[in-house]
């Protein structure tokens, strides 16, 4: 949550910050500023709204200087107001939060005498405590200052009287940072610096990073300069970029395939799947006695159908736990525990508490994580990077079907190395993951008469998913994919539990995508339909190809390919991806940036 940009170098610094800006605008898009440090002194222009208000604003103002800092937010404390934007300005102090200042209070009653606040912000009184404790040495006041700030942070400080450099420093909330020969970049994530650089590094928690204009470095608190471990992203500018496309979104959904490609091929060797190069030796999954699958939203959804996938061909009991639960819930779980933390952008704090708290009571832990060297990949004792690329849309789609890939990979891996599988049925089971992968061409081809039939929708109110096994995990999906992006209410039911009380909610034309693609509930499945539609549901079918269907039962019917039960998810997800997209569309709403969401849930 909040995106932050900080520079020092050759180049005129809101330029920077704005574009940079423009990178991270899927991290909050309540309102967004930039401060430059020009030769009038430090310099501050804040919008509300998404950063094009910030430009329109900056029309009206030019300054120049080479160093400087933004911040795009995603309000938390304080509501959303020019006053409450960042950069917070305290007397020498001028700076960018992402976090929580959980002792604000503490500290507003121990430094605050005397002292008027412009805003409602915790941030406002972070940077009354740096300005407090300046003494004209950055450094030390930075050290003095995490030695009283609780919660979570990162920060990038310019001072008033120190020209030209840019201080940072980070608990819990992200910072990555690199040098270009354009100058010295530090951001919340890498996508903001990609148009300079592929090399950065994460800056370690409680440790300050300095930028200047031709260097930066990096100290401990106790003064020890510290090396930066790097890190490389093997995609470029173009990757971050709509590239035609008129949302984010249509885009990250046409890149499925490639995103498959791009996590399955990797894994293969001899036609198996094989973590070697990831040194995920397969004695983690020998002695275990079960598994717990812990994620966000989406993320969470790839877990469900990770459960299905595993219990059926593992035969082992596996747990899916909503992160912000599980933390909180004092968890049965040991060393015979394998705990599968799934998350794209990897900072995710429920999902990193979590992990923390699995690692505590000695649990193998596991990350399926797309962004490289994010926090819950480090923390992890094993990492299964998805390759997505970036995903930029706020709503997750291509991130979500490689999760699924990566637990499909596992469940193949698992089921051979605990014997529930031969050898010749796991090569099957690839073959059937390259036609679940190619499936997703197919369900892209029905794009045109998917933004068809989703003109009946746009004007409704109400929507049900309905679904069994693998199918309501993607009935989950589908339901958080629309509402999110369409502000359609809709729910996800286990099409079985919808008479226990949910069915009187469906009258005359209500929305009803029913999800069938299981042939083992097939029968079951066409029951409830005709319990919806009796009552007037508008319903919207998926189901395989060729399978026997009575036209009185749908309103709409789609297809995807003649598949085995476990591979289905793929394309139909792509279905429910694009039904969502074009009803977000027809009611003319900002698809990439819903509101009140952002992309990276980095506060609690
Ligand atoms: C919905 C969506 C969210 C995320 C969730 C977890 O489209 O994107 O529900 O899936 O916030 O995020 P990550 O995967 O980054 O941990």
């Amino acid at each position: 949550m909040c995106g932050i940009i900080g520079f020092s170098g050759s180049l005129e610094a809101a330029d920077v910050l704005v574009t940079g800006l423009e990178q991270l605008e899927y991290r909050g898009y309540d309102s967004a500023g930039i401060a430059v440090q020009s030769k009038q002194g430090i310099q501050s222009v804040k919008a509300v709204g998404n950063v094009g208000a910030l430009k329109e604003k900056l029309k009206e103002k030019v300054f120049h200087g080479s160093c400087g800092i933004g911040h795009t937010r995603w309000a938390t404390h304080g509501g959303v107001s020019e006053v409450n934007a960042h950069p917070h300005q305290f007397g020498k102090i001028t700076l960018i939060h992402n976090g929580i200042i959980e002792n604000y209070k503490e500290i507003w009653e121990e430094y605050g005498a005397g002292k008027t606040l412009v805003s409602q912000t915790d941030t406002e009184i972070a940077a009354l405590l740096f300005d407090k404790l300046y003494q004209g040495k950055p450094e030390e006041t930075i050290k003095k200052a995490v030695s009283i700030l609780e919660g979570s942070y990162a920060f990038c400080i310019i001072f008033e009287d120190i020209p030209d450099i840019v201080y940072c420093v980070r608990k819990v909330s992200p910072l990555v940072a690199a040098r270009a020969k354009e100058g010295s970049f530090v951001a919340s994530d890498v996508t903001a610096l990609i148009a300079y650089t592929q090399d950065y590094f994460v800056l370690p928690e409680e440790t300050i990073l300095v930028l200047k204009q031709d260097t930066l470095y990096l100290e401990d608190l106790d003064g020890n300069q510290v090396e930066p471990e790097m890190l490389h992203v093997n995609w470029d500018t173009t990757a971050a970029q709509k590239n035609g496309y008129p949302h984010y979104m249509i885009k990250e959904i046409h890149e499925q395939a490639e995103a498959l490609r791009n996590t399955i091929l990797p894994r293969i060797k001899d036609n198996m799947p094989n973590f070697e190069a990831e040194q995920i030796p397969d004695s983690i999954f020998k002695g275990i006695d079960q598994i717990k699958i812990v994620a966000c939203g989406t993320a969470m959804h790839a877990g469900m159908v990770g459960k299905v996938l595993l219990e059926k061909r593992v035969r082992i009991p596996v747990g899916v736990e909503i992160a912000s639960e599980f933390r909180y819930q004092n968890p049965i779980i040991n060393e015979k525990t394998l705990v599968i933390v799934i998350s794209q952008s990897g900072e995710t704090i429920d999902t990193l508490a979590s992990l923390r708290q699995a690692k505590s009571k000695k649990a193998i832990t596991l990350a399926i994580v797309n962004v490289k060297g994010s926090t819950i990949a480090r923390e992890s004792d094993y990492v299964l990077y998805t390759h997505a690329g970036p995903e930029i849309a706020v709503a997750s789609t291509k991130a979500y079907t490689v999760q699924i890939a990566a637990l499909v990979l596992l469940t193949m891996r698992m089921a051979y190395v605990s014997g529930m599988s031969d050898i010749e049925v796991i090569k099957k089971d690839y073959e059937l993951l390259k036609l679940a992968e190619e499936a997703v061409h197919i369900s892209l081809a029905k794009e045109e008469e998917i933004k068809e039939l989703t003109n009946i929708l746009k004007e409704k109110e109400d929507l049900f998913f309905i679904g069994r096994g693998i199918d309501y995990a993607l009935s989950c999906e589908g339901s958080i994919k629309l509402k999110e992006i369409s502000y359609i209410h809709s729910e996800a039911y286990a099409a079985g539990e919808l008479k226990h009380g949910t069915i009187s909610l469906i009258t005359e034309g209500v929305p009803v995508i029913a999800i069938a693609t299981q042939e083992s509930v097939y029968a079951k499945m066409i029951s409830n339909i005709r319990e919806v539609r009796a009552r007037g549901a508008l319903v919207i079918l998926i189901t395989q190809e060729g399978v026997e269907v009575e036209p009185s039962i749908y309103n709409y019917h789609l297809t995807i390919p003649k598949l085995p039960d476990e591979f289905t998810p793929i394309p139909t997800a792509v279905l429910l991806q694009l039904i969502a997209y074009y009803t977000s569309v027809h009611r003319g709403l900002n698809v990439d940036q819903p509101r009140n969401l952002a992309k990276s849930v980095t506060v609690e």
